[in-house]
């Protein structure tokens, strides 16, 4: 891929960066044991993992990656806003629901959409989707209330970006083929927790824990934290409502809200299944190969995405004590699924691939499948064991042919 592309990509220039896209330019490296403690103890037990070694690597990632998981909210409300049992054709019910986290309802406020399977008795397994725009980029209905929250590309006030429109932003989820499936979809727009802008990314969420008026320290959480911590108040939510199962709801986000997905999972063993969908540098790619984006350009590009200490890794990956075969690891003993696109060359499939088989002795470690292969496998192949992993053909995105892996994916997990 040329600089040109990249910069297509990222929307900057930064002329001293060239990227790795060769593989026989992926330097030497070795990873950290995910089943050997910080003090060099051999992990030999489920037990050893959840009360030593699992606290320990999410410690990790919290110090030196994503900042520190931020708590519970003091205050949180549900205002059901739009209760339609005849949507899209009388197929699905439609619900809206506001959460709040303040009495007066002022910002931060997430404005979840959910669509729930008509024709299967409940409460039905769920995905649990983050956006990149309102909730009326995902689908053509028009009665999906219109964010007027600042969007990347449309600043305040947002245009109508609905996904009939043919405009900027529409990004189609492909809601009757989950319905279908006898999934509901509950989905919102990140930016509702928090702006996605190095500016003002700490309007939201983040003020109800952090003084915005500081610098962040070093461990503080940033954008990718709030996400998460976004997802997890809507499985609160999703508690709630007797036609949601809680139990059974998969995470899902695409790219940065891949990354976000994942950290979500670790950070909330609620979800069942967590999917990472194109998720790279900071995702699911590992950190120590080098390919395509890679710390020191994440940070620079994103600073407000990880923790400050993050960037102390800038060109020092093999410094980190930490990499993301052990991140995907935290899901253990639960589903976790991570998918890759073969034009996605930025985000390393292959290093996508590998954190998802690194992770799989922590899977053994629990009488759970790992990765059911040794070698990546090829576009047509998907590897379906409590890890799965698939490679697509094709670019960087969310694609309906990936939807139909995680569907089946959840099927045989859920053993439906
Ligand atoms: C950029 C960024 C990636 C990110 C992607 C996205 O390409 O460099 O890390 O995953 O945006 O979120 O679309």
């Amino acid at each position: 891929m040329s600089m040109t592309t990249v910069a297509a990509l990222t929307g900057a220039v930064f002329l001293t960066f060239t990227p790795i896209y060769e593989e026989d330019e992926v330097p030497y490296y070795t990873l950290p044991d995910p089943l050997v403690t910080e003090a060099g103890e051999p992990v030999d037990s489920p037990e050893m993992w959840r009360e030593v070694r699992r606290p320990e690597t999410f410690a990790l990632f919290e110090e030196h990656v994503y900042g520190e998981w931020l708590p519970d909210p003091e205050y949180m409300r549900f205002d059901v806003v739009d209760d339609e049992p005849e949507a899209l054709d009388g197929k699905a019910t439609r619900r809206q629901v506001v959460i709040h986290f303040t009495e007066e309802d002022e910002r931060p406020s997430i404005e979840l959409l959910l669509y729930l399977p008509n024709d299967v008795e409940g409460p039905v397994p769920m995905f649990l989707h983050l956006s990149f725009w309102g909730n009326q980029a995902i689908h053509e209905d028009p009665e999906i209330r219109l964010s007027e929250r600042w969007m990347r590309g449309h600043g305040e006030g947002v245009e109508d970006n609905r996904a009939t429109e043919a405009s900027r932003g529409a990004s189609p989820q492909p809601v009757e083929a989950i319905l279908e499936r006898g999934y509901g979809l509950a989905s919102f727009y990140y930016g509702d927790v928090a702006l996605d802008d190095a500016d003002r990314y700490r309007e939201d969420a983040l003020s109800l824990f952090q003084d915005i008026d500081e610098e962040r320290g070093p461990t503080d959480a940033g954008a990718i934290g709030a996400w998460a911590w976004g997802l997890s108040r809507a499985l609160d939510y999703l508690e709630t409502d007797e036609d949601a199962d809680h139990e059974r709801t998969a995470v899902i986000g695409h790219s940065r809200l891949g990354k976000t997905a994942l950290w979500a999972g670790a950070g909330d063993e609620r979800f069942a299944i967590t999917i990472s969908n194109n998720s790279g540098c900071g995702g699911a790619a590992l950190s120590r190969r080098r390919f395509g984006e890679r710390v020191s350009r994440i940070n620079d590009s994103f600073p407000h995405w990880f923790c400050h200490n993050f960037r102390e890794y800038n060109e020092r990956e093999d410094a980190l004590p930490v990499d993301q075969h052990q991140l995907v690891a935290l899901m253990a003993p639960r589903a976790v699924y991570v998918a890759s696109a073969t034009e996605d060359e930025w985000a390393d499939p292959r290093g996508e691939f590998l954190a998802a088989y690194h992770a799989g002795p922590v899977y053994e470690l629990f009488g759970e499948s790992p990765l059911p292969v040794d070698e990546m496998p090829e576009p047509t192949q998907p590897a379906h064991g409590t890890v799965g992993y698939h490679i697509r053909d094709g670019g960087h995105s969310l694609a309906p042919e990936d939807w139909e892996q995680y569907l089946d994916f959840a099927d045989t997990y859920f053993g439906r």
